[in-house]
């Protein structure tokens, strides 16, 4: 038998990979800040190992502390109903925040919180390697697509450093906003088509 010399990454190997970043994030003291203390649960993200899409929130609410799971309070049905919408599940895609631990009372997450919780999610999108890594919010677009106004950019696929970043309203914002929800459910019947066109 000839040995394989192919350097694809497999399955079983994001996973493994994936796991150890979560251990990381679920280690005491985290990545360091004041919130990895009074966090009930680390909430390091969950989905498809192998996705085309990754969706990247803001950080975890109460239900997310409590559970360890992203996106599973009123917002995360939103966003299940607008996967279902194009024909996907949760399991189909990977689901992550900018930071990993819940800021206390719902307030966004603070500078260096984010400087120093970042470093995790960049380890993930390296493992996963998404076709599509959309942006829910403007703490999310920030991280990747400084000085952008989400009002201006929200539904506009953007190419940037080899990757393909697609900025949509946050779903806990739109679910109170009658105009945003309308916005929002409309960029997010745009996925297919945009996805369609990244394949090579
Ligand atoms: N739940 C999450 O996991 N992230 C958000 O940004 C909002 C709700």
């Amino acid at each position: 038998m000839s040995p394989d010399t192919s350097n694809a990454i497999t399955v079983a190997d994001r996973m493994v990979a994936l796991q150890a970043v979560a251990d990381g994030i679920r280690q005491p003291g985290g990545c360091g800040n004041a919130i990895c203390q009074t966090r009930t649960q680390a909430v390091p993200g969950s989905g498809n190992p192998q996705p085309e899409i990754v969706f990247i929130g803001e950080g975890p609410g109460q239900k997310e502390d409590q559970t360890g799971e992203p996106f599973v309070g009123a917002a995360g049905t939103f966003l299940a109903e607008m996967l279902a919408s194009i024909g996907l599940e949760r399991s189909d895609v990977f689901i992550t925040n900018i930071v990993k631990c819940r800021p206390p009372d719902n307030r966004d997450p603070m500078p260096e919180e984010k400087t120093t919780c970042t470093p995790f999610l960049d380890e993930q999108l390296a493992i996963l390697e998404p076709r599509l890594i959309v942006l829910l919010g403007r703490h999310a677009m920030e991280y990747f697509l400084p000085g952008l106004k989400i009002s201006q950019v929200h539904g506009q696929p953007n190419k940037k450093g080899g990757r393909v970043y697609l900025p949509l309203y946050h779903p806990a914002a739109a679910l109170y906003n009658g105009s945003q929800r309308e916005v929002l459910l409309a960029d997010f019947q745009t996925i297919p088509a945009i996805l369609a066109a990244l394949q090579d």
